[in-house]
Order: C-alpha cells, then sequence, then structure tokens
C-alpha cells in the first residue's frame, strides 16, 4: 500500500463513468480518467471496496431523488485508504481507511476528497464491511431511532427483512432489546434470519395482516417499516396498533402504498418517509459523529454484518451491475479498488 506523506502528482485510473442515464449494464463505462493532485485542505483516496446498491442502479437509471451533473463517476457510498495529502490537513490522515463522502462516486480506482469530509474507520472491521456502513446500517439505525421512542422488549414490523437495510434492521433490534416480526418474499431464508437474530420470519401472502399480529403474540406493533410497497406494505399497515407509525423508505415491489380510509380515521396511523441522504444533509457533525460510533461499535464486534455474494474489479462492471439486478442474491455484490 503507497503511503506518501507529501502531495502526489496528477495520474490516471480507472472508473465507471456515466455520461447518460439509462439501463444500468449500458450506460456505466469502464474509464481512464485523470486524477489531479490533489489541492489544499483534499486527500488523494484509493478505493479498497464500493457496493452496487438498488439507488445506485437508480441513479444510473436517471430514476433518483437527487441526480449528479453529467458526465459522473457513481458509486454513491465506499471505503478507502487515504494515500497522500494536498496540504492544510491533518498529516495523521495519510495512511488511515476512511469512508468516502456520500455520493463521492466511489466507482474508482483513486479521488481526491475534501479531508474534512472523511471518517476515520477503525481497523477492526473488516474493509467490505467498511463499505456499505454509511447507508444500509445507518439507515436501519436512523429508521429505529428517529421515528418512536422503543419500549424494551416491543416489537416492530418489517418487510425486505433479508435485505442489507433488513439485516441492519434485524441485528440493531437484537442489540438494542427490541422483537421483530420480519417479512420475505420467498421461502429458505426463515433459519438464515433467525440465526442473525430475527424472532420471527414470515413470508409475504395471503392472510399476512393476522399472521403479522399473531406472531406479536396479540402485542401492539407501533412501527412498521417498508421497503417494498403495495398489498405488502398495506398488511403490515392492517397489523399496526392505534396510532401506530408507517416509514416508508424503499419501493422495490415498484407497487404504490393504498390505504383503505378506515385505516387513517379509526387507527389514526400516521404514515412517514425516510431518506437517508437527505438525513446527512440536516443531521449536525455530533448526529453524525454518534451514528457512527454506535455503527463502529456494531461492526467491531461482528453485531452487524452483511453478507456479500461477490466481488468484482471496475473492469467488469456490466457482470457486476447485472449480478446486483439479480433476485434472491445472498448478499451485496461490491467493487474492488
Ligand atoms: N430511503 C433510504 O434512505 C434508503 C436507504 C437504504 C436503502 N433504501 C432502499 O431499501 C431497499 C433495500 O435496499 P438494500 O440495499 O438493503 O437491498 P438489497 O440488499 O439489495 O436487497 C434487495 C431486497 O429487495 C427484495 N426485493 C426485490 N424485489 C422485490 C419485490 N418485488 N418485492 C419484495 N421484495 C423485493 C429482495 O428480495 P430477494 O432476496 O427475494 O430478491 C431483497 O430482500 C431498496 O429499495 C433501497 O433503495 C432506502
Amino acid at each position: 500500500m503507497p503511503n506518501e506523506s507529501t502531495s502526489a502528482p496528477s495520474a490516471a485510473a480507472l472508473a465507471l463513468q456515466i455520461r447518460a442515464f439509462g439501463a444500468p449494464t449500458e450506460v456505466a463505462e469502464v474509464l481512464e480518467i485523470a486524477v489531479p493532485s490533489p489541492g489544499p485542505g483534499e486527500v488523494r483516496v484509493r478505493m479498497e471496496f464500493a457496493p452496487v446498491n438498488p439507488a445506485d442502479l437508480n441513479v444510473l437509471e436517471g430514476k433518483y431523488g437527487t441526480l449528479p451533473a453529467l458526465p459522473a463517476v457513481a458509486g454513491i457510498e465506499g471505503v478507502g485508504r487515504v494515500v497522500s495529502s494536498g496540504g492544510e490537513t491533518d498529516e495523521a490522515l495519510v495512511g488511515k481507511r476512511v469512508l468516502l463522502p456520500h455520493g463521492f462516486g466511489a466507482w474508482r480506482q483513486f479521488g481526491n476528497a475534501k479531508a474534512a469530509e472523511l471518517v476515520v474507520v477503525p481497523e477492526t472491521i473488516p474493509a467490505h464491511q467498511a463499505a456499505m456502513l454509511r447507508i444500509n446500517p445507518a439507515t436501519a439505525l436512523c429508521l429505529l431511532r428517529h421515528f418512536t421512542h422503543l419500549q424494551p422488549g416491543e416489537w416492530i414490523v418489517q418487510n425486505a427483512a433479508n435485505s442489507g437495510v433488513g439485516r441492519g434492521v434485524i441485528q440493531i433490534a437484537r442489540a438494542c432489546g427490541w422483537k421483530t416480526v420480519n417479512i420475505v418474499r420467498r421461502p429458505g431464508l426463515k433459519e438464515e434470519l433467525e440465526g442473525i437474530g430475527a424472532d420471527v420470519v414470515l413470508e409475504e401472502g395471503d392472510g399476512l395482516a393476522k399472521r403479522i399480529t399473531e406472531a406479536a403474540g396479540g402485542s401492539n406493533i407501533r412501527l412498521a417499516l417498508n421497503a417494498v410497497g403495495g398489498e405488502c406494505a398495506l398488511s403490515q399497515a392492517k397489523a399496526l396498533a392505534s396510532g401506530g407509525i408507517h416509514v416508508t423508505y424503499g419501493a422495490m415491489s415498484l407497487q404504490p402504498l393504498r390505504m383503505p380510509n378506515g385505516l387513517l380515521i379509526f387507527k389514526d396511523l400516521t404514515f412517514r418517509g425516510f431518506w437517508v441522504s437527505q438525513w446527512y444533509r440536516a443531521a449536525g457533525e455530533k448526529d453524525v459523529a454518534t451514528l457512527f460510533s454506535k455503527l463502529f461499535e456494531w461492526a467491531s464486534k461482528g453485531v452487524l454484518h452483511t453478507p456479500v455474494e461477490a466481488v468484482y474489479k471496475l473492469s467488469q462492471a456490466k457482470e457486476a451491475i447485472a449480478h446486483a439486478m439479480r433476485a434472491n442474491r445472498g448478499g451485496k455484490i461490491l467493487f474492488e479498488g
């Protein structure tokens, strides 16, 4: 690993660039791009790992809440090692493993970042796990903490429970003493999810609302986390107690939320949304530091762990993206730098 303590000269490096939005496997091009010398207050980072998340695919399609000006390097999150500094930064950063800034364009070998926007990662966290912390586990923690104050032993219900976020919700809820009803869309996941702390695993389908209520032993469920939409989201809402909160943060089925009027009139449910990008924009430095300190603690101890199905080189962009778009994956797809 190079560990230059002085400013690096300009160089060229591979990156996955988009010049137009469209079909994800078509629009990500592997190119050699110029990496200028880092300027004052900047450092050069060598990317180690960066995941392909659903949000990255949405960006490639041009269907995300914020879109970069084109051309742009893709990849919202990732982890890398600081290899040199442009001066006017803390020289102790050189050699450190860092989370790349949100929306950095992480699918690249090298890039320059503002030193002030980097988060130093403890070496006790494996690099591939660190690469996936900024979006999904952060979302899981915010979903569990920011909408209501859950009591010890209280139940929540979530769908897409075997996703990156879903697994984070299971692991964090277990660590905090909350119980989870976990909905998945296919069989064969019960044992695996119970193994990471799920209390109950249910498959989507007939009678889901009743099965959720029974699974929680008739306890009031005050929080539902929805990344699917459509019928599944409706079943979650039906299973909520009066005054419950239904939070939508994803729409994997692409089906809209349709709620009978009665759920609002007679149960006074609250429907909310969550977007972690907006959370980072609005959060103060202290909130972000508190979030990462908790995530780092859990990731160091292995309490938080996201499985990885495959690791690809940047030069294998099309295969990697096609793999990330497949159903029934056993874990995340990562690029290595
Ligand atoms: N709002 C935010 O701030 C925020 C932050 C992070 C993630 N998200 C969203 O959260 C969702 C999960 O992201 P992730 O990275 O955790 O996912 P992931 O690990 O890539 O897994 C995708 C999950 O979606 C499931 N799925 C796919 N199509 C589905 C369908 N038609 N119906 C039901 N389930 C379906 C998959 O099930 P199978 O395994 O059966 O294929 C899998 O559980 C995405 O919608 C993502 O955009 C939002």
